[in-house]
């Protein structure tokens, strides 16, 4: 039996994970895998740090460079997160021959042409089944068991911290604050939770999705990426009495022109929709393919365990990569697709929040500018405010091009009626 070298690039949440489960299961480990997988380097930022995972002292490398360096590392695991020096890192193994798995969604997204182009130039694999929804198996099932499909449309939850935090708001009447700190305890959110909670770490990952989907990387500049920062309780509250359950979640449309609807908004999601009940730290991502139909993934977003999971799968693939020779490196390019379509001109309903004057013909005025912009609304809530305050005013406004209802908006902003920061969310379809 040949043991395969590992050389694991950070030692945190995921890292450690990764070692604590090999460990834990190395024997069932050998038994289906005919291998050991055996750790010989870890590289850390702080050596001297505290761990509740000890390192052991003889594995510690200095630097991540030395675990290019190291012939008996084969297999690189970059679990350091950011983006210069995992890029490099990453490059300089493919460079070298070292079989890559990688979790960095965002560094992906970003470089993932670069990184590919090169793993395919020198027929070195790139795995990152972790880089998208944790413990999901989605990136083997997109890219292996969808293979006889066009990928019709993904509905996805596909960030763990943001869904903590909107159900614990909206489940135990936690402050935003309060529910991202518990995530943070536990080992959901990013090093910069920045990502989590303004939408981009799922957009990072509807990036990765896409592109396996379709074939070409989709460029990050042109997305629309909104986060869940602006939710307010009141938000939760005016949503669950028309019905919805707020979620932050990722689009993916195939269009009938070829372009590809790509974004991440905060979404009103009706109850009768199995996305609207799912809780906490659980992802799931609603796949329709042509030949397939629908098909649902359900899981672990994040979290130690969950992740280090997929990270171990990527470890047995990198194990028979390294025996049996293959012709894909981790991402096929093809031309049947080939543009993002412009946000604007997507089309679907919407819930809209404004601050006005408790007066008389405001709504008039609001209803009059959506009206002039063929803007239906369907559904109006203006709770009752005590005297003198701002009142709140919600809309539900039927299916308009996102393009039509900002420039409505616009227009809406500027009646004297009408006070601070509106919010807009998408409003998803019952299936
Ligand atoms: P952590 O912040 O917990 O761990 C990062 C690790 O990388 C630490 O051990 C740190 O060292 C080490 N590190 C950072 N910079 C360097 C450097 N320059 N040289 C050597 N080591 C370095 O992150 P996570 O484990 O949570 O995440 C790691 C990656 O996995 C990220 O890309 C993240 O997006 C991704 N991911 C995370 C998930 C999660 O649930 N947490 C889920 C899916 C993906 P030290 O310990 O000394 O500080
Ligand atoms: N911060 C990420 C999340 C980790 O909360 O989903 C998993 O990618």
């Amino acid at each position: 039996m040949r043991d395969i070298g590992i050389g694991l690039a950070g030692f945190g949440t995921v890292g450690a994970g990764v070692f604590l489960n090999l460990e834990k299961n190395r024997a069932l480990l050998r038994e289906r895998m005919g291998r050991d997988l055996v750790v010989r380097k870890i590289a850390v930022k702080d050596p001297a740090k505290n761990r509740a995972v000890s390192v052991p002292p003889a594995l510690l490398a200095k630097n991540w460079r030395d675990l290019l360096d190291d012939p008996s590392v084969e297999v690189v695991v970059e679990l350091m997160g950011g983006m210069e020096e995992p890029r490099e890192l990453i490059m300089e193994a493919i460079r070298r021959g070292k079989i890559v798995v990688t979790g960095n969604k965002a560094l992906l997204a970003e470089h993932g042409a670069e990184i590919f182009r090169l793993a395919t130039e020198k027929r070195v694999p790139v795995f990152y089944e972790a880089a998208v929804a944790g413990g999901i198996p989605i990136i083997k099932a997109v890219r292996e068991a969808f293979v006889a499909n066009h990928f019709r449309r993904m509905r996805g939850i596909i960030n763990g911290t943001s869904n903590y935090i909107l159900t614990r708001m909206a489940e135990s009447g936690l402050d935003f604050a309060s529910a991202l700190s518990e995530a943070q305890a536990a080992g959901f959110a990013e090093a910069d939770p920045a990502l989590d909670v303004n939408g981009w770490d799922a957009g990072h990952k509807a990036i990765i999705l896409a592109s396996l989907a379709y074939g070409f990387w989709v460029p990050s500049k042109d997305l629309l990426v909104e986060g869940i920062e602006g939710i307010t309780p009141g938000d939760i509250r005016f949503a669950a009495q028309l019905g919805y359950t707020i979620k932050l979640l990722g689009f993916i449309d195939a269009c009938p022109d070829g372009s590809v609807e790509v974004s991440v908004q905060p979404s009103l999601v009706p109850n009768e929709n199995i996305l609207a009940s799912v809780r906490g730290v659980f992802n799931a991502i609603a796949v329709r393919g042509d030949v397939v139909g629908d098909a649902l993934f359900y899981g672990r977003g994040a979290g130690q365990d969950p992740t280090a999971s997929s990270v171990i799968s990527d470890l047995a693939d990198a194990a028979i990569a390294l025996d049996s020779p293959r012709e894909s490196f981790g991402f096929i390019p093809h031309g049947l697709y080939g543009k993002l379509r412009p946000a604007g001109e997507v089309t679907s309903a919407f819930y809209l929040r404004l601050g006005v004057d408790d007066q008389p013909g405001v709504l008039a005025r609001i209803a009059g500018v959506l009206g002039e912009s063929n803007i239906g609304i369907s559904s109006v809530i203006q709770p009752e405010t005590p005297e003198g305050e701002l009142a709140v005013l919600v809309l539900m406004i039927h299916d308009a091009p996102r393009g039509r209802v900002i420039s409505a908006l616009q227009k809406i902003r500027a009646l004297d009626c009408v006070h601070g920061e509106p919010a807009l969310y998408r409003v998803e379809a019952a299936s």
